[in-house]
């Protein structure tokens, strides 16, 4: 059986899908789309509230305008609020072996002054503590003593980590140098006393000192209110923050956060990107999307490579299905960022060996939401939203987040569903040992025998693993070529012969054959039959275009 310990985790099947990725209009996609997807599973990972970033992009350029900054810096502060935390999930191993919930962490030490060890040291303690509470005595203090005295060595270097990684992120995702130093200056403080130790005053980059004030003003304005956050960032005026920025933040405070609750939507950011606008072509698109499954996967030793092994496996599966071309694309970059939701769940949790509690499991089923709704709405992206949301299905209901049975699960994301369930399976977990391609195998079509996964979708994935897999099997739907379920897919969408050749660019008569071959090899006669031939195998629309 596909293992039961903590399956729910990995191991289930699902729904949705798509159109594929088009060259003609990818060259139309904005880098910055790209970053406020990244900026919302940043968000997850810090435990901030969500548009926390927008918010602080808003606020940042609203800043940066007032107090009249060039176009090139609005942009350095436009893209560094958005991708402050980049780097954020290197090393949370570390940081999860002596705090716990990395994320709790982040969330405590979001308000205070990393540099006053009367506000740090309290907050530490009852981390640690926590973090050691099932301990029995006398064992307990002795770790608590021994994390407290390693913690703000063990804390330099995650958050050095973080800075180098966010730089290489940076470069990856095609920043100019400019933005990629920024990027490596994000604990910098005006007194020099944060990360890099010593870089201070006129030496941090600008850009670099307002998103610093407008995050943490955000963060105590919602944690303390307006009068508390302004005293706080009066009394780190000259410490933590440049005092010209903070002069001018305090003097019109009011109406600079009035002004940003409006705006506080991926469509309102994007329009603030001082012209020109990056634009991306298809291959910078798939780069970018790679620099994103390595963001996740870098969360814990047992993901490492994950998402892009899922990728290319979900995507060669598709052309085993003789899907269409379009699908395999939207497969693979769906496959690329299926996991963006992990982010928000603890490498405590991702790297727990026994068994999960009920709330941190209700964290892992929430995974595949959250990566639905990382990637909802942006034009890019939303084509693969519900795909994405529906990686953990099953088709007897058993899966997570929606539970979905059978048929309301398109082919695609089954295919995406149990791809990953392959790849998790002969990959190494906290919990178990990986298991091998053939037990993998076998526990995948004990899942078809189950109801649990598609038959189709179990044959081509493991076809494309390289397992031996008889082709006559495939003739459900495989006897279709592309074209010709794409001719398909649009008959069950209601479109005449007409709007299908349309559609296809190709001649009336040309799409009439299409529809004859296919019908033929269907065994139907009309519409109808074929509308429902395509409901039941998953092909009533192309994926993202589902209903
Ligand atoms: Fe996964
Ligand atoms: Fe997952």
């Amino acid at each position: 059986m596909i293992p039961s310990h903590r399956s729910y985790r990995e191991e289930t099947p699902l729904i949705a899908p798509t159109t594929g990725a088009r060259a003609e209009t990818d060259a139309g996609i904005r880098q910055a789309e790209i970053v406020v997807a990244l900026s919302r599973a940043t968000e997850l990972a810090m435990g901030q509230p969500v548009d926390f970033a927008l918010r602080s992009c808003v606020l940042g350029v609203d800043l940066a305008r007032a107090l009249g900054m060039d176009a090139e810096d609005v942009r350095d502060v436009f893209y560094l609020a958005l991708m402050r935390y980049v780097g954020c999930n290197a090393e949370t191993y570390a940081l999860a072996a002596l705090f716990g919930d990395e994320i709790a962490l982040r969330r405590a030490l979001a308000p205070i002054d990393l540099a006053s060890p009367a506000e740090l040291g309290p907050v530490l303690l009852r981390l640690i503590a926590q973090a050691n509470a099932d301990a029995p005595m006398p064992q307990r203090l002795w770790r608590i003593v021994g994390s407290l005295a390693q913690s703000k060595a063990v804390s330099t270097d995650v958050l050095t980590g973080h800075c180098e990684v966010a730089e290489r992120f940076g470069t990856r995702l095609g920043f100019k140098p400019r933005i990629v130093r920024n990027l490596g200056q994000l604990y910098a403080r005006w007194d020099g006393k944060g990360i890099p130790h010593g870089v201070k005053g006129e030496a941090i980059s600008p850009a670099v000192r307002i998103v610093a004030l407008v995050q943490d003003a955000l963060t105590l304005d919602d944690a303390y209110g307006r009068d508390r956050c302004l005293a706080t960032l009066r009394r780190r005026r000259g410490s933590a923050y440049d005092p010209r920025i903070v002069d001018r933040f305090v003097m019109d405070a009011d109406a600079l956060l009035h002004a940003v609750e409006a705006r506080a939507s991926w469509q309102a950011v994007l329009a603030l990107e001082p012209e020109p606008f990056g634009r991306l072509a298809a291959a910078d698109i798939d780069e970018m999307l790679l620099a994103l499954a390595d963001f996740v996967d870098i969360k814990s030793p047992f993901t490492s490579g994950h998402s892009r092994a899922v990728a290319e496996l979900a995507a060669e599966a598709a052309r085993r299905c003789n899907l269409p071309e379009s699908d395999a694309i939207a497969l693979s970059r769906a496959g690329l960022v299926h996991d963006l939701g992990q982010a928000g769940v603890a490498t405590a949790i991702l790297v727990k060996p026994g068994a999960l509690s009920e709330a941190e499991w209700e964290k892992v089923r929430l995974h595949p939401y959250h990566a639905e709704r990382i990637l909802d709405g942006l034009p890019l992206f939303a084509p693969l939203a519900r795909l994405v949301g529906s990686h953990h299905e099953r088709g007897d209901g058993s899966g997570y987040h929606r539970g979905l049975r059978g048929d309301a699960v398109p082919l695609a994301a089954k295919i995406l569903a149990v791809a990953e369930a392959y790849q998790s399976m002969i990959e190494p977990r906290s919990y178990r040992a990986a298991m091998s391609p053939a037990a993998a195998a076998q526990a995948l079509q004990q899942a078809v025998r189950a109801g649990k996964m598609d038959g189709d979708a179990v044959r081509s994935v493991l076809a494309a693993a390289g397992h031996a897999v008889t082709r006559a099997r495939f003739s459900q739907i495989a006897g279709l070529t592309p074209r010709e379920i794409e001719v398909l897919r649009l008959l069950a969408g209601g479109q005449s012969i007409k709007e299908i050749a349309r559609s296809l660019g190709v001649a009336p008569k040309t799409a009439d054959n299409h529809l004859q071959n296919l019908y033929a090899k269907i065994g139907v006669k009309t519409r109808g039959g074929a509308t429902l031939f395509a409901l039941e195998h998953g092909l009533g629309a192309a994926p993202g275009h589902e209903k």
